[in-house]
Formats: structure tokens, C-alpha cells, sequence
């Protein structure tokens, strides 16, 4: 079932989606070729604390810590730990925020120094398949529609979605219905959704250079591409308005 949030609800979540932009800000400022992921993970728990949320991710499914720090073949769900950053590397970072009782969770992919041009437009090339399926985002539009948007995107720009993991709902709970794949089967269009205002929707499209096919390293969390291509993540939530849509996730 999908809940449609109150203008009451979306304001707690937009609070949640400030302190998420925030925390993501501060870690944009400071991933730095030697710095280790447990640094930002700690700088961006406490962001989060000063401001009165709580991250969600951390006990999460036993999940350790606060963020998601994914380097290069990782997809998603790599855990912050003594790995330094490098010149060149590029460095996907998850973040999901609760406040007073509300969530949001976004995504960004920082690359970290110079990297090479062929990085840099996979990372491009992700962003913007998420603003395409943003503006995808309004009452009445079906849900394929914007997993279609990404799709489209990022396949005509040479890249794969990976199709294992999904954006999802989102608002009392981290994860609610609908899921929200990249791609559209047929298996979405059999159950395919309306979006109806205070649909909210955290919209995460994975993309990669080579194969879309994962695996999941033995720490059970981090997943990587089978083929160790590069991959790059973004993510916002955004809630459905009268008119189209809102991001939560902007500072
Ligand atoms: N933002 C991700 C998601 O939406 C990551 C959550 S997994 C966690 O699924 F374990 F780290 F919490
Ligand atoms: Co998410």
C-alpha cells in the first residue's frame, strides 16, 4: 500500500531532507584523496546529531555505521572503514536521516581529485538520469514512466542500470512501497502505479560501465560490479505535488 504524505508529514520530511543535504555538503567538502571513509562517516554522524536527526542506516539490518561509502566497482552498501581515498578514485556516498519521526535518504558520487574523463561523464551521465526521471515525477504520471526515464537515459548514453537493488518509497520508514526500479520489465508494467500527490519516492539510479550483473563481497554488504567496472550512484527523495514535484533532498 502506498501512503500519501499530509502536507504535515511532507514538512517533518523536508526537515529530514535538509539535514541529509547538509551532511552530504560537508562530506562533498571534505572527501580528499587521503582521507578514510570512517572520517566522513564520522564527521557526517555528527552533522546529523547537531542537528537533531538520527541516521537511519546504522543498525539498519545490523547495518555498522551511519553512511555508505561505495568506491569505484562498488556499487552501493560499501561500509566506511580505514581505506584512504585516492587521486582519482570515485566515491559514491549514501546517507538516510530520521527526524521526528520522518525520513529521507540521497545519494551523491564525488570524484575525488582529477579523474578520467571517462569517470567524470559516468558520473554526469548518472545525475542526470536522475533529474530525467525527477522531471518524469507529477500526478497522474505512472511509475513506469519514470523508471523508463532512467532507463532511456543512461542506455542511450552507453552506460548499464544495474537492476538488482531499487529507489523505493519512503516516509515513516526508510523503505516502503512502491519499489522504484531503473529499468522498466514486465513485471512493472503488470503492476504498474499512479503517482498521486504526497506520493514520496526516493528515486536511486545505479548505473556502470560494463555489465549490469553485482555480486556482494563476503563483509555481506558491499556490493560490487561482477566485472569491476565503475559504477556511480545518485539519489533524492522527492514527494509529488499539485503541479509536479518537490526534492527533499536540496540544501
Ligand atoms: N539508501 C539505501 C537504500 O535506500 C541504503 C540503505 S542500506 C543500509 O536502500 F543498510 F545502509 F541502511
Ligand atoms: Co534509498
Amino acid at each position: 500500500m502506498i501512503e500519501c504524505k499530509s502536507p504535515r508529514q511532507i514538512i517533518r520530511m523536508r526537515e529530514a531532507g535538509r539535514i541529509v543535504a547538509g551532511a552530504l555538503s560537508l562530506i562533498e567538502g571534505l572527501a580528499k584523496s587521503g582521507v578514510t571513509t570512517d572520517f566522513l562517516n564520522d564527521e557526517a554522524d555528527r552533522y546529523v546529531r547537531a542537528h537533531r536527526g538520527t541516521p537511519v542506516f546504522k543498525g539498519y539490518r545490523r547495518y555498522p555505521k551511519s553512511i555508505c561509502t561505495s568506491i569505484n566497482e562498488e556499487v552501493v552498501h560499501g561500509i566506511p572503514g580505514p581505506r584512504k581515498l585516492c587521486e582519482g578514485d570515485i566515491l559514491s556516498v549514501d546517507i538516510g536521516v530520521e527526524y521526528r519521526k520522518y525520513v529521507a535518504d540521497a545519494a551523491v558520487t564525488i570524484p575525488i581529485g582529477e579523474v578520467l574523463p571517462e569517470a567524470q561523464r559516468l558520473i554526469e551521465v548518472c545525475r542526470r538520469a536522475l533529474y530525467q526521471a525527477i522531471e518524469a515525477v507529477r500526478p497522474g504520471a505512472r511509475l513506469s514512466e519514470v523508471s523508463g526515464a532512467i532507463q532511456q537515459f543512461v542506455e542511450a548514453n552507453g552506460y548499464a542500470v544495474i537492476r538488482d537493488y531499487t529507489g523505493h518509497g519512503i516516509g515513516r520508514r526508510m523503505h516502503e512501497d512502491p519499489q522504484v526500479p531503473n529499468y522498466v520489465s514486465e513485471a512493472l508494467l503488470a503492476n504498474d502505479v499512479i503517482l498521486l500527490e504526497g506520493t514520496a519516492l526516493a528515486i536511486e539510479p545505479m548505473i556502470c560501465q560494463g555489465g549490469p550483473e553485482t555480486e556482494v563481497l563476503d563483509n555481506q554488504w558491499t556490493v560490487v560490479t561482477k566485472d569491476r567496472k565503475l559504477s556511480a550512484h545518485f539519489e533524492h527523495t522527492v514527494v509529488v505535488t499539485e503541479s509536479g514535484c518537490e526534492i527533499l533532498t536540496l540544501g
